[in-house]
């Protein structure tokens, strides 16, 4: 597929296609009501770039970033500008077996870097600017294990976009000019029965995933019948294979057997998105969901858009 024609022009897209980090931090939090709180959370925004200098500055081998999406309930008083083409509150799935919750947020935060004290210190900066203006929704810091796998053991992550592809899969393009160089983002928290997992040989676990565990190596597609979770994410129409980026990240405490995976994934369409989610929930045929839903129970489930750079420091402005 083309990149978006205004790729190359001057769209100036948040950090979305910079390289995975070691850590991250995934908050979520909700606007609270009145103009006051609206205004904090613009100056707040206005001036990200600057909070992120301030933290990144202090260790220059050691990046740290920082990408803001903002929900549909508070794009419009936030913004001032038209809601994006697609966005829309995260829709809840109901599969026979399986549902794919949504839950409240109106900001994310999406924190990174090799160092977990700088992600520390940025959110605790971040939310000491935006005090009583907002709630925390939902708060997650992950890891990354090993290389680069889930807590399911398999290696997360290979068929991400690389090269052109990536900001031709995350960036919105001519289909909505004003805000060409952002992307849809949707979260959610998944926790894992990890016990039951490990009760299945590698085989079967194989089988779900659609990839070998040791090596990472495609499996092939079933013709018919249960289909591994790598084909029922797989997107594909006259256009060709739609891709998104994912970032997904393990969390956990063990001491209070919480195993976890946040799903983080960044695309140009949400409705790429939002196709999988019905694949994985729904099943292809209808009945013969993901498996790896078994494994796997969604905690939260939402929706933001990533506006490009521009549109941030324009906020304070209003
Ligand atoms: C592939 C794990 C949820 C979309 C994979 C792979 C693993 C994995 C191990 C194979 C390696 C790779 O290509 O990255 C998980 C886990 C999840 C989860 C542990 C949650 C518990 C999701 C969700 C979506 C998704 C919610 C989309 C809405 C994809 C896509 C691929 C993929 C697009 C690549 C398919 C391809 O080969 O083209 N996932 N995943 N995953 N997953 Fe997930």
């Amino acid at each position: 597929r083309a990149a978006p024609s205004t790729f190359g022009a001057p769209v100036s897209p948040q950090g979305v296609d910079a390289p995975l980090r070691r850590s991250a931090v995934f908050l979520v939090l909700v606007m609270n009501d009145g103009d006051e709180a609206a205004r904090t959370v613009r100056e707040v925004l206005a001036d990200l770039d600057g909070l992120v200098r301030t933290v990144g500055f202090r260790d220059l081998a050691n990046p740290v970033s920082c990408t803001v999406g903002i929900g549909s309930r508070v794009w419009t008083e936030l913004t001032g500008r038209k809601q994006p083409a697609e966005l829309h509150p995260f829709r809840e799935i109901a599969g026979a077996a399986h549902t794919a919750v949504s839950t409240p947020g109106d900001l994310l935060f999406h924190i990174w870097s090799d160092r977990q004290d700088l992600c520390f210190e940025l959110e605790r900066l971040l939310l000491a600017a935006l005090g009583s203006a907002v709630t925390t929704a939902d708060e997650v810091s992950g890891f990354r294990y090993f290389d680069t796998r889930d807590l399911l053991g398999f290696v997360d992550g290979t068929a991400n976009p690389v090269g052109p592809d990536l900001p031709a899969s995350t960036l919105v393009g001519d289909e909505d000019p004003e805000l060409a160089g952002g992307s849809y983002v949707v979260v959610q928290k998944y926790l894992h029965p990890l016990a039951a997992w490990q009760a299945l040989t590698t085989e079967q676990q194989e089988r779900i995933i659609g990839r070998t565990k040791a090596d990472g190596v495609e499996l092939d597609d079933a013709v018919e019948g249960q289909k591994s979770h790598k084909t029922l994410a797989t997107i594909t129409d006259e256009d060709g294979e739609h891709d998104i980026l994912r970032d997904n990240m393990p969390f956990g405490r063990p001491g209070h057997g919480e195993f976890g995976t946040y799903f983080i994934g960044y695309s140009r369409h949400l409705w790429v998105i939002e196709r999988m989610l019905e694949r994985m929930f729904v099943g292809d045929p209808p009945g013969l969901h993901d498996r790896i839903l078994d494994f796997s129970t969604p905690q939260t489930g939402t929706t933001f858009f990533v506006p490009p750079t521009t549109v941030l420091a324009a906020l304070d402005a209003g």
